[in-house]
């Protein structure tokens, strides 16, 4: 799908009152689960189907689990991805483990670690931390780093939906710190979103301790990080990935509408994570199913604005990416 096609989708979207993922700082999920607490667990059927995940997440993993097959051991990789309890994450870590790759997991809470661990049992392994508080974030990177380095580290986990001061804290400062206190891997890898085009990345916001940050901030928040990652680490890959509009609780936020194509939505980070073909292993790329994407704000590709940003998360966080 063009981009303009999938912009075109967004605005009849919002103009049918279907919604769009743009910036709202409501506090529901569909079916009135509240956020920021945790979803619930162990209602739904299996995979999580109709509690924290979709049918069609669901299928997915099904469809994985009966169809993808083991590389040779020598090209298979340990992988981190964050929020992999749900949706585009654990279909990515679903993926990876069926290859042979090992993997661990990162949930928000010991429930949802049980879960994933039942949903997934060849895990290597699963950390906890609520990406909503920043002392849980810098626990988490002790923790991840007790496990050992990693060659990818897949910075998935976001929230949509809930108040600005979670979207910042869970979409933007969140992997930033990781990304600065933990072992830096070969490759990272960060989900941004068409909608960091509607962002600004609120420099002054950031620096003054303010949390009025929308999801299109925060977006364009991720996306300028990974840039400004790539320019300060050369000698590593590090990469983004806009997954498109797709069928998981996130996509279905508004309504249960979502154009694009779930497999496609996650593949593109299976497909840079193992790098396997030379188009896959580069660095300071965006992309949007596997294919470069040129449809990017100003402020991603200009270095001095990757700087601000990284001196404003500096400044909020007292940590400074080396
Ligand atoms: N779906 C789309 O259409 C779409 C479009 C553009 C970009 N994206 C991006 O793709 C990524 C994955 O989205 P998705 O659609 O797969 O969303 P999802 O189904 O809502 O899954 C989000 C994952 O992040 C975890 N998470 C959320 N808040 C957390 C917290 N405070 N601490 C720890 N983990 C937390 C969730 O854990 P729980 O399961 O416990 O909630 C879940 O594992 C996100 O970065 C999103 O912004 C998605």
């Amino acid at each position: 799908m063009t981009d303009m096609t999938r912009r075109t989708l967004l605005l009849s979207a919002a103009a049918l009152g279907v919604g769009t993922l743009a910036a709202c700082s409501t506090t529901q999920k569909p079916g009135g689960t509240p956020t920021g607490s945790g979803r619930t667990s162990g209602k739904g059927g299996r995979f999580g189907a109709g509690d924290y995940n979709t049918q069609e997440v669901a299928d997915e993993l099904r469809y994985i689990q009966r169809n993808v097959r083991p590389l040779p051991e020598k090209d298979t990789k340990r992988i981190l991805v964050t929020g992999s309890t749900g949706g585009l994450g654990q279909l990515a870590a679903a993926h990876l483990l069926a290859r042979g790759h090992g993997v661990v997991a990162h949930a928000r809470n010991a429930r949802r670690a049980a879960d994933v661990r039942r949903d997934l049992p060849r895990l290597e392994a699963v950390v906890t931390g609520d990406l909503s508080n920043l002392g849980e974030t810098r626990r988490l990177a002790a923790r991840i780093d007790k496990l050992g380095t990693f060659d990818v580290i897949i910075y998935n986990a976001g929230e949509y939906g809930v108040a600005n001061g979670e979207i910042l804290n869970v979409n933007s400062l969140s992997p930033f710190l990781l990304t600065s206190l933990v072992d830096a891997p070969q490759q990272s890898i960060y989900l941004t979103s068409d909608l960091h085009l509607g962002g600004d990345l609120k420099l002054g916001e950031m620096r003054e301790g303010g949390t009025d940050v929308t999801y299109d901030d925060s977006k364009l928040q991720i996306l300028t990080l990974a840039m400004a990652v790539a320019r300060r680490r050369p000698r590593l890959r590090v990469n983004a990935v806009a997954p498109g509009w797709v069928p998981t609780l996130m996509g279905f936020a508004n309504g249960p509408y979502a154009p694009d194509d779930l497999r496609a939505g996650y593949m593109t980070q299976v497909w840079l994570a193992e790098g396997g073909q030379l188009a896959s292993r580069v660095s300071g790329g965006f992309f949007f199913h596997r294919e470069p994407e040129d449809d990017v704000h100003p402020a991603v590709r200009d270095t001095r604005a990757q700087d601000d940003l990284l001196d404003a998360y500096a400044q909020r966080t007292e940590v400074t990416l080396r």
